[in-house]
């Protein structure tokens, strides 16, 4: 069993689609097991996305990410990072494949939808980011 962190972004968020999204995790065999709104600060941004630090869309991503609610998930399954990246599909919507999510829901490489972590080094950073151990069930 492997554990991820997913996140279902401001865009998708306040368009409506937790639920949607929601059910599609469940559909595909994840185990929810802890979840949570949030609403981050542009400083929790920052903090969450500091790998990026240097990009030149870090700035836009944060000011993105704490402009509205978002929901933070741990997921469980086996494979969990590889395969929930897989259902997302590719960062940028308009090269992920169809069925994904990002290709359902993304409407830019930014307001894409969703959020995996991408190694277990970081599913291990960013699960702690939101839920401290006792959290999980
Ligand atoms: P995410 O999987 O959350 O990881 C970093 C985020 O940066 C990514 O999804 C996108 O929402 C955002 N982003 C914006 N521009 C780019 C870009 N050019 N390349 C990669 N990620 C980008």
């Amino acid at each position: 069993m492997e554990r991820t962190l997913a996140i279902i972004k401001p865009d998708a968020v306040g368009r409506g689609l937790a639920g949607r999204i929601i059910s599609r995790i469940e559909t595909e065999g994840f185990d929810i097991r802890a979840m949570r709104m949030v609403r981050l600060s542009k400083t929790e941004a920052e903090g969450f996305y500091y790998v990026h630090r240097e990009r030149p869309f870090f700035a836009s991503l944060t000011e993105f990410m704490s402009s509205g609610p978002a929901i933070v998930i741990a997921l469980e399954a086996p494979n969990a990072i590889r395969n929930w990246r897989d259902v997302m599909g590719a960062t940028d919507p308009a090269k992920a494949d169809e069925g994904t999510i990002r290709k359902q829901f993304g409407s830019s490489i930014e307001k894409n939808a969703t959020h995996g972590s991408d190694a277990p080094e970081t599913a291990a950073f960013e699960l702690g980011y939101f839920f401290p151990g006792i959290d999980l069930v």
